[in-house]
């Protein structure tokens, strides 16, 4: 199959994304998948959307192109943060003439025993696949029930949306980290690739996140940008405060 990058969320993060294609072209990958969520948050939704569509083999759209599109059905809970930043990044494409060229986009994607999803194998746009709920207790549960029931034509489900690196499997969750960051795929495991995000990870690492498959070995890659680039950015087109603190802490 190749070796393949799969990053998401880049969330109109132009510095995550040219260091995370940099990292990429140093791989010599053969194509780059995107899971969606190219834009929202972030203050150059126009140049991340051309150099996604002029980089990646697969893009997908991810629940913000969805509500950047479907501006008065809303198919999810988005905070008035997120909706604040989805009606910002409408009107900033809608002003660049670059609404259209999202609207063709699918949020899965199936491909031999992998799918590819912004959500998750059952909602592939707008559910989350989490570690834990919002108390702090484990989901491994439901994940498992998901990947028995779920995953009835493919085996290994690469899903964006969460923000937070880390492999689901039968056994339990693996969580990647400086000194394990690549993991065997046995051939008949079943998994959830939770991949990540580009522009705004949330587990407390500012580095821009992302993986590599080659068909039997899964890693994951952490690239430091200059986020005070971006946080600037952000506070010079007046977007919230938070948008710009939270990259530097990663959370
Ligand atoms: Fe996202």
């Amino acid at each position: 199959m190749g070796t393949i990058a799969v990053i998401s969320d880049v969330h109109g993060n132009l510095e995550a994304l040219e260091a995370v294609l940099a990292r990429i072209d140093a791989l010599q990958v053969d194509a780059i998948y995107s899971l969606g969520d190219v834009v929202g948050y972030g203050p150059d939704p126009e140049a991340c959307l051309a150099l996604t569509a002029d980089r990646c083999r697969l893009r997908l759209m991810g629940n913000h192109e969805y509500g950047v599109l479907h501006a008065d059905q809303s198919l999810t809970d988005f905070n008035a943060l997120a909706q604040g930043s989805v009606d910002w990044t409408r009107e900033r494409l809608r002003r660049a003439g670059l609404l259209e060229s999202m609207a063709g986009l699918k949020s899965s994607h199936r491909e031999g025993p992998l799918l590819f999803v912004h959500g998750s194998a059952r909602n592939s746009l707008d559910e989350y696949i989490l570690e834990s709920d919002r108390q702090g207790y484990s989901n491994f549960d439901l994940i498992l029930t998901s990947l028995e029931r779920d995953f009835t034509d493919f085996r290994i489900c690469f899903v964006g949306h969460n923000h937070k690196p880390f492999l689901a499997t039968r056994e339990g969750f693996l969580h990647p980290h400086e000194g394990c960051h690549e993991f065997q795929v046995p051939e008949d495991e079943t998994l959830y690739v939770s991949v990540g995000s580009v522009g705004q990870p949330r587990d407390r690492d500012p580095r821009a996140c992302f993986v590599t498959f080659d068909g039997s070995t899964l890693a994951y890659h952490r690239v430091d940008y200059p986020f005070e680039i971006t946080a600037g950015k952000i506070g010079a087109h007046g977007l919230p405060a938070i948008l710009a603190d939270r990259l530097a802490v990663g959370r």
